[in-house]
């Protein structure tokens, strides 16, 4: 009971702090009042270590974790942080918002509610696709992730209130990094169909709709539901990760998957740059991971990198053949990689691709940056 109460007002006053907190500091180096986040394994931060079965994709258990405080494995797919927890820092956030299955979602006074009124919710999970479905069964498909964040919102609501909620999340980040699983799950499937290229183009446009109709949804309803501030990361050279590589003789990339990323990422930009403003208020920033990855690999000295297609932790060729586990080969020098596992980058490459999109070379971000994007009002 009295630990009930403390919790309400521990929660009356997080809100008072988080009101005042933005009268008085509104200028820049304020951090945003939080961080949603929707995606894939890119940004999970542990929502995987809560779903169940065999098929799910896990980074619960070393070498995952490594390098993180403590040396942990946290259910990130990384040797320590990954792209949201960089993001968030950038923004000034210690690290990324709590995995919302890490958070009991029942009562009001939950930590789920405390969380998401102070620093924000991430609902990514590895695996997920735009489409439900892509690793169906295993996963958090983003239209699970959105009904989640309405779950949230609506217990956030209950708690302080409509005007504080929407006040909050009108000014807070949403981040969404998605669509790497679509294009794993139908290149495979065109292999194992045997698809000619004639074949295989039309079957591209029709899977280039359906993912561009479902972001488009998915945008508008976040809008719906408050979010104003869309920080939107396209898809990686998904065709260069050693789980890919490992399939050519001579370990190239993919070029398939990276046309396949490319026009994708391509078809986003006009996607946002025609939806925007027809919803008043939106403000977003379109981070380009493709061309940051693209430009790493071309120049990896540049960043320190000395190998950009092997995994720092994994096994067979390439050590693209299985997951990191505990019986995995660990590299020697984990900055050194640009990929940490057969399909994830290390904690040096997420450091490094964050930091673009915050405030780096333009071109990595369109129309404006993170920055930018957090000063906009
Ligand atoms: C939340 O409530 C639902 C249904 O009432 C229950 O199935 C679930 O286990 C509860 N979750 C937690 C974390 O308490
Ligand atoms: C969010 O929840 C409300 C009820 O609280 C419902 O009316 C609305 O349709 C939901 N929206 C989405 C996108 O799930
Ligand atoms: C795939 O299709 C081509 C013709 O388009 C055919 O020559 C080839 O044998 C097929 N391969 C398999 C494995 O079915
Ligand atoms: C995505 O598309 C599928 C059909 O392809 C549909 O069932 C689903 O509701 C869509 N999701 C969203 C968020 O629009
Ligand atoms: C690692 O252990 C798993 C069983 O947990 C086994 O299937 C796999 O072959 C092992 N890999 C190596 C490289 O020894």
């Amino acid at each position: 009971m009295e630990g009930r109460l403390r919790l309400q007002l521990c929660l009356a006053m997080c809100v008072q702090v988080l009101v005042v907190g933005t009268v008085v500091v509104a200028g820049a180096g304020a951090r945003p009042p939080a961080m949603y986040v929707f995606g894939s394994s890119i940004v999970d931060v542990g929502n995987n270590n809560y779903l169940p079965g065999a098929a799910v994709a896990r980074a619960n258990r070393p070498y995952n974790g490594i390098d993180f405080p403590g040396s942990i494995p946290t259910g990130r797919f990384s040797n320590g942080y990954n792209t949201a927890d960089y993001v968030a820092k950038n923004m000034g956030f210690v690290l990324s918002p709590p995995a919302y299955l890490s958070l009991a979602p029942n009562s009001t006074s939950s930590p789920l509610v405390l969380a998401a009124l102070s620093s924000g919710v991430n609902y990514a999970s590895g695996g997920a696709g735009i489409l439900d479905s892509t690793n169906a069964g295993s996963t958090i498909p983003l239209s699970k992730q959105l009904e989640y964040f309405n779950a949230t919102k609506a217990k956030m609501v209950a708690a302080v209130g409509a005007g504080a909620v929407s006040s909050l999340l009108s000014r807070s980040i949403f981040l969404v990094n998605i669509g790497n699983n679509d294009f794993y799950v139908f290149a495979a499937a065109e292999l194992a169909r045997n698809r000619s290229a004639e074949e295989q183009r039309s079957d591209a446009a029709a899977l280039y709709a359906s993912l561009l109709s479902n972001y488009s949804a998915t945008i508008t309803e976040l809008y719906a539901m408050g979010a104003r501030k869309l920080a939107i990361m396209n898809v990686w050279q998904l065709g260069c990760v050693p789980a890919v590589r490992v399939l050519s003789p001579t370990g190239a990339c993919s070029g398939l998957l990276n046309q396949l990323a490319g026009g994708f990422n391509g078809a986003l930009g006009s996607l946002l740059a025609s939806l925007a403003p027809k919803l008043p208020g939106l403000a977003y920033s379109l981070a380009d991971s493709f061309g940051f990855t693209q430009d790493v690999l071309a120049d990896p000295a540049v960043a320190g990198f000395t190998d950009i297609a092997g995994a720092c932790c994994g096994s067979g060729r390439l050590g693209g053949e299985a997951d990191c586990a505990p019986n995995s080969t660990l590299c020697a020098d984990r900055d050194r990689h640009v990929f940490w596992d057969r399909a994830h980058p290390s904690q040096r490459m997420a450091f490094l691709a964050a930091q673009a999109f915050y405030d780096g070379p333009a071109k990595y971000t369109s129309p404006i940056n993170f920055m930018q994007l957090v000063q906009s009002r």
